[in-house]
């Protein structure tokens, strides 16, 4: 497993729920030196790791690593429509309101990413939604994310994805084809259906990044 490199001193981030690493993995390429935290083994998960519960462990990694932002991408299965298509979404517990609270009442800086109808119920604010276009990629994907305790966020301009035949269409999310349209050769199949494009994140992180300095000048 990997450990944290005490001698690297850029910007600590734990990324809750963190899967096979697709956020983590933006975040590390906008600068961060990242923390993985996932409840099941992650053997493909890049970074640094920590196995169990999110919201278990997570007053005890800000202790102990005191990171400068918390990011979280808990399951969706709650609110995506197509768990209909398999069973009902009320089977699945809701985890994203407990990681807003949780992540509210740390006053940390943080993202906290799921997919759109997360946001049609108010159950957290889409501060900008991202699609796969914007950033020349060949899936829609797309995902909301509400940020906490910092500003400064570049809209993107708007996407046409509906206008865009080359997609690779969401019946293919269990291909190979699927996670490396989504940037993500590293994962397997399974990890690829889950993953947030590194695109996305790396775009979200390098402002974050620049508030973070900005931050540290004015404090200085
Ligand atoms: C949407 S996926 C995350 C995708 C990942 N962020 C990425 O970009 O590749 C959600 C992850 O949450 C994990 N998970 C579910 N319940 C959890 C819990 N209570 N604590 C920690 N991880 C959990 C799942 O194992 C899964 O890997």
């Amino acid at each position: 497993m990997i450990q944290l490199d005490p001698h690297d001193d850029r910007p600590l981030a734990i990324d809750f729920f963190c899967g096979e690493g697709g956020a983590s993995m933006g975040y590390h390429r906008a600068g961060f030196r990242m923390l993985g935290v996932d409840k099941e083994p992650q053997p493909r998960y890049p970074f640094a790791f920590r196995q169990g519960d999110a919201l278990t462990l997570l007053p005890e990694l800000v202790e102990q690593y005191r990171p400068a932002a918390v990011f979280g991408s808990p399951t969706c299965q709650t609110k995506c429509r197509v768990t209909e298509w398999r069973g009902s979404r009320d089977n699945h517990p809701d985890l994203l309101t407990p990681t807003l609270e949780a992540f509210e009442a740390l006053g940390l800086p943080y993202v906290v990413e799921n997919v759109p109808e997360a946001a049609w119920d108010d159950t957290m604010r889409a501060d900008y939604l991202l699609c796969g276009t914007q950033f020349g990629l060949n899936v829609k994907r797309h995902r909301v994310f509400q940020q906490g305790f910092w500003s400064g966020f570049d809209l993107l301009p708007p996407h046409r994805c509906h206008r865009n035949k080359k997609l690779i269409p969401f019946e293919h999310k269990d291909e190979r084809a699927f996670a490396d349209a989504l940037g993500c050769e590293w994962m397997t199949n399974l990890g690829g259906r889950q993953a947030i494009p590194p695109a996305y994140t790396e775009h979200i992180g390098r402002q974050l990044m620049a508030y973070l300095g900005a931050d540290q000048v004015a404090a200085a």
